[in-house]
């Protein structure tokens, strides 16, 4: 495929987005919760690092049962995060500074609290209000027993009876996820208009795009049959055919989103959360007529180790390239275990315990991690594409283990009956500064007095906090800033040809236009080509040797 010179291809081809779960971002009015103004007030922050556009998790009015993924009124915003004002002014304040601005849209389910759900509870089965979501009667005797055998993502089945007018248990209520996140049925036409009148909405407003959750789900199979083994649970990941994930479907409503983005000017876009495998069907969401980007999943739970990484490489580039669309590598999210520690202990992020998710935290080594997630920062941003950085990546923040149990709010919890801790490990609020007070300058004011932060933050969390790290040669967030500047200015870096160089197997190691060449070492130390420039490196080097665990950017003659 012949590319445009960088400076003419779509921005999203090449773009670094910086991940905001906006509750854990930076809390403006010190009532321990993040909010639109405290993302207002770290935008220099977010220019210095040098990303080229944000994503911001949803922002809508929600009773936060699953963190605002449980939407309650899509036209607004949740008061804990601001107002409609905040977000205009955030809009024009980013675009000012070329920062631009991508929301999470949850089209598959909203919040129980929406309208439309409360008048489906209110109104009777069959009813035109009921029509809007998967309604269903029960089987057995008394229509006692769920319409089928689905489970939820989060633990136990995926239906929940609802009590009739006559005050007698009656239908049931598909929700794949939490119970209060009833699923929409996107086969209604209402359905479809509410969310086409949405999207307009924040495109009217100035958005550059979405990121779409759960967008492989919103149709399911005609009839909904059971599935075959529904004791193993409901992963979002699964090479399996499933009546609810990656139906034909989907990909009518994201020719009709994508159809509503081009009608705009500014080359808006839309990126899947599509947990969907292989490569080959992430592809399909991607295809010339649907949307720019689909998060790389098989990459973001992958192990640290060199065959399996260049794998996943080499099939994902392979995949996008048959449907010319660029590759979109993420490492870290607010759903999965971080990477300093996936990458130490070997975790996959697909198991339903705390301790196959979490690991063992006395197995962990922090240094070890650490210097794992910085190589692979390296070479993810080295790669063909583009990339997505989760709030903190940029710190090499670990997973937080000590969350005591009556403070964890993640629905997982509860609703896998307390085995898996879910997901707010990965979620707790950023630590900015090292404060007197000992507060890390989550929220504002915390040089006068600490705050509570709505998840707990440890006392070792100031040791990574962004002020600490600001300035030292060292530093992740230093390497990500150097990372990020050097790819803005090296013509041959994000979207474009890369070509493989076979060092060892332990080793991965390519070339992109301009001399310019990225190695990773997973194994023994390795010596660098000779006369070989340094561009930058995720670790220390010992003279002209690559240790292990470290990958660096050189200008080869
Ligand atoms: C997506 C989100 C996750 C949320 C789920 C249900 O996977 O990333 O945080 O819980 O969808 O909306």
């Amino acid at each position: 495929m012949q590319l445009a010179p960088r400076t003419e291809r779509l921005w999203w081809r090449d773009a670094v987005t910086y991940q905001i779960y906006i509750r854990s971002f930076a809390d403006s009015n010190g009532d321990g919760i993040g909010d639109i103004n405290g993302i207002r007030s770290r935008l220099p922050y977010l220019k210095e690092l040098g990303i080229d556009a944000i994503w911001i998790t949803p922002w809508f009015p929600s009773p936060q049962k699953d963190h605002g993924y449980d939407v309650a009124n899509y036209f607004d915003i949740e008061p804990d995060y601001g107002t409609l004002a905040d977000a205009k002014a955030l809009i024009a304040e980013a675009h000012a500074i070329g920062i631009r601005i991508l929301l999470d849209i949850v089209p598959n389910h909203c919040s129980d609290q929406h309208e439309w759900f409360q008048a489906a509870l209110k109104a009777a089965p069959g009813s035109k209000e009921r029509e809007r979501f998967h309604f269903l009667d029960g089987k057995g005797k008394n229509g006692e027993l769920p319409p089928n055998n689905w489970p939820s993502v989060f633990g136990g089945v995926a239906w929940q009876r609802v009590i009739e007018a006559d005050s007698k248990p009656g239908q049931w209520y598909l929700h794949l996820f939490a119970t209060e996140q009833p699923d929409f049925n996107w086969e209604n036409a209402e359905v479809r208009e509410h969310f086409e009148n949405i999207l307009k909405f924040w495109l009217d407003l100035g958005i550059d795009g979405f990121r779409i959750d759960v967008a492989h789900a919103m149709i399911k199979a005609e009839g909904l049959p059971d599935i075959v083994e529904p004791e193993q649970g409901n992963e979002m990941l699964s090479a399996t055919q499933h009546p609810f994930w990656d139906q034909e479907g989907v990909h009518d409503i994201h020719r009709s989103w994508r159809k509503i983005l081009d009608s705009y000017p500014g080359d808006r876009m839309a990126v899947a959360e599509a947990w969907v495998s292989p490569a080959t069907r992430i592809a399909r969401y991607l295809r010339p007529d649907e949307l720019a980007n689909s998060f790389n999943f098989d990459f973001l739970i992958t192990l640290w180790d060199a065959p399996e990484i260049k794998g996943r490489i080499v099939t994902s580039m392979a995949a996008m390239a048959e449907v010319g669309a660029p590759s979109s590598w993420v490492f870290n999210n607010h759903d999965l275990v971080r990477s300093v520690d996936r990458f130490d202990l070997g975790l996959l992020n697909v198991d339903k315990s705390t301790l196959h998710r979490q690991g063992d935290a006395k197995k962990f080594n922090l240094e070890r991690g650490t210097r794992r997630a910085r190589a692979g920062a390296m070479l993810m941003l080295a790669l063909p594409g583009g990339a997505y950085v989760y709030q903190g990546e940029e710190l090499a923040l670990p997973e937080v283990r000590d969350i005591p149990e009556d403070r964890l709010t993640d629905p997982r919890w509860v609703m896998s009956g307390k085995v898996d801790r879910g997901r707010d490990g990965c979620r707790v609020p950023l630590p900015w500064h090292h404060e007197p007070t000992g507060a890390f300058g989550f929220s504002a004011n915390e040089s006068l007095k600490p705050v509570e932060a709505w998840l707990p933050q440890s006392e070792w969390w100031g040791k990574f906090a962004a002020s600490q790290q600001d300035g030292k040669a060292d530093s992740t967030l230093t390497m990500y800033r150097k990372a990020l500047a050097i790819r803005k200015v090296e013509a041959g870096l994000g979207d474009g040809p890369m070509t493989w160089l076979e060092v060892n197997d332990k080793v991965i190691a390519f070339a992109r236009p301009g001399n310019f060449v990225c190695y990773v070492n997973f194994g023994k130390e390795i010596s660098l080509p000779a006369g070989a420039e340094v561009l930058l490196s995720s670790g220390p080097l010992t003279g002209d040797k690559l240790p292990t665990d470290t990958a660096v950017w050189l200008r080869v003659n």
